[in-house]
């Protein structure tokens, strides 16, 4: 097979040896001693760009292991492979493809080329058709096929169709306009039915995404929206209201949505990154066209950084290479992202698809099985709630789970009084997590709370942290279309330096094909149409149903 970037399995890395050694050496030395070892080290664990600024000092890692982390990047060839995925090399080999959501943030017009074509006019173009498309629907130029203004929107996709534009949509919401703004993803007919409850089909656009136009749950629910909608309006009407997102146009036509209503999609734009492209409709509709290019910008701008700047001081390579220190030196099962906002809460999910997606796999690039770690699991929710749920495990368990606190300066309404407290716990957080707290600390409390003696000896060992746990903090000045842009696209770049140096293919994702094929298959027998032969309990479960 053509090879597009280099196929070395992580171990081989002379690097890799000496982290593993160094790790070693450094493994009793806690992050408070760090800090008094190094009177330097907020000088290199402290970055600042633009408005955002990462403090990564409270990690388990000394100037040392940062530098053979650095190393490890250049030894694996990232520098290379950054310029391969910008310049549109077929990164994405297994698929044939190149990976160029980066091309649809571009902050200039210099050509992107691929298979010989400058992609950027017809970017240009789509966005063109796009923000023409939003403006009419939001100034209530675009009517109805009763000749009503619009006043609904349901997203109609899963997974990548899904999950960017439904967390932008939510994390924009203070940038909204009145359009309401619903999304219907799953199979279930009990969820598309929530989703169309109180609708009025004279008001409503379906914004149908899919880039295949062949994925079951999307094409099921459009199938039974477009059934319930013909119930109410007549089939002229479906030009009106149904719009779609894709690059299967054959498909698209055949469902009945007119070229004009076709937003296209390319096959260098994988479904989890696709939320800058024509993915982004409902995006562009509830925000509008400039707040979708400010989000746009953002992320073009974060590009620009990972591709401009020296490792060291370079964010998504720094998080990157952190994230493999703890995944592969130190065991570390999975990762906490915790936004101190709720308007991220579903930040974590969405990234789950992206990051799970794209570096959960355990071949390497040499087609051969790999004998280390490489995806991180990722979860979280938004702070302070996570604080009152699974924080106790943070501080107290028996895990090691390295945390990236995401907090901003200002608030979007200007509640001080409640942005001085989200606040003071995300620092707080972060402080306690790597301070912990002594068996002394403990017992000098409990004196001045006038508790007996034999009490205190009997509550102390539960009222211990043992501290020394690792955290990122991302503070950024304000959650802003242009800053959400480049937050995600920071861990979008992230993914690609970790799968770089873990000697995998990040942006294929043939792990979801098996279930899809049985399912089909399954739902044959589930429709006493055909029958196959299973286990036990597949069989038995089957019976059942
Ligand atoms: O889950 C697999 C997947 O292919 C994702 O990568 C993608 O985002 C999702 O399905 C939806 O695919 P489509 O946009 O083709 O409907």
């Amino acid at each position: 097979m053509r090879k597009t970037l280099p196929d070395t399995p992580s171990p081989k890395f002379q690097t890799w040896k000496a982290l593993k050694n160094h790790q070693k050496k450094i493994a009793s030395t806690s992050i408070i001693e760090h800090f008094k070892n190094e009177s330097n080290r907020l000088n290199y664990s402290w970055l600042e760009w633009e408005d955002f600024i990462v403090d990564f000092s409270k990690n388990r890692i000394d100037r040392k292991g940062f530098d053979l982390l650095i190393e490890l990047a250049k030894e694996a060839g990232l520098k290379g492979a950054i310029e391969s995925q910008f310049s549109g090399a077929k990164i994405n080999d297994t698929e044939n493809r190149a990976v160029l959501h980066t091309a649809l943030r571009r902050l200039d017009n210099s050509p992107v080329i691929v298979d010989e074509l400058d992609i950027i006019p017809e970017i240009k173009a789509i966005q063109k058709k796009m923000s023409a498309f939003c403006n009419k629907v939001i100034s209530g130029e675009w009517k109805g096929y009763s000749g009503k203004t619009i006043t609904h929107i349901v997203n109609i996709g899963i997974g990548g169709s899904d999950l960017g534009p439904s967390m932008v949509v939510e994390a924009l919401e203070h940038y909204k306009n009145h359009l309401d703004i619903r999304f219907v993803s799953n199979v279930e007919g009990d969820h598309h039915e929530e989703v169309l409850k109180g609708l009025n089909p004279e008001t409503t656009i379906f914004v149908i995404v899919s880039k295949t136009f062949t994925t079951q749950e999307t094409l099921s629910n459009a199938n039974s929206i477009r059934a319930w909608f013909l119930n109410q309006a007549p089939e002229t009407a479906i030009v009106q209201h149904f719009v779609a997102v894709s690059s299967n146009t054959e498909k698209t036509a055949a469902f009945g949505i007119s070229l004009d209503n076709t937003f296209p999609m390319k096959d260098w734009v994988g479904g989890r990154f696709s939320l800058w492209s024509a993915v982004g409709l409902s995006i562009c509709l509830a925000v509008g066209p400039e707040h979708f290019r400010a989000l746009l910008k953002g992320a073009g701008k974060m590009d620009l950084h990972f591709q401009e700047t020296p490792f060291e001081k370079n964010i998504p390579v720094v998080l990157a290479l952190l994230s493999i220190w703890y995944n592969n030196f130190w065991n570390a099962e999975s990762e906490a992202l915790i936004p101190y906002t709720q308007y991220l809460r579903n930040l974590p999910a969405y990234l789950q698809q992206s990051v799970m997606e794209s570096n959960g796999k355990s071949v390497g690039r040499d087609g051969r099985p790999v004998n280390y770690q490489t995806g991180s699991i990722i979860w979280g929710a938004s702070g302070t709630n996570g604080q009152h749920a699974f924080f106790q495990l943070i501080h107290q368990g028996t895990k090691l789970i390295p945390s990236d606190f995401i907090g901003f300066k200002k608030s979007l309404k200007g509640n001080s009084d409640h942005q001085n407290k989200l606040l003071s716990n995300f620092i707080a957080q972060t402080e306690a997590l790597m301070n912990g707290k002594t068996a002394d600390q403990v017992k000098e409390e409990l004196e001045a709370n006038d508790i007996d003696t034999e009490l205190q000896e009997k509550l102390t060992p539960f009222k211990v942290f043992e501290g020394n746990k690792p955290t990122n903090t991302i503070l950024i000045d304000k959650l802003t279309p242009a800053s959400l842009g480049s937050l995600i696209a920071l861990y979008e770049h992230k993914i690609y330096v970790q799968g770089l140096i873990w000697n995998i293919y990040s942006y294929d994702q043939w792990g979801v094909e098996l279930g899809k094929q049985l399912a089909a298959k399954i739902l044959d027998e589930i429709e006493g149409k055909k029958s196959f032969s299973h286990d036990p309990s597949t069989s038995k479960l089957l019976s059942k149903i």
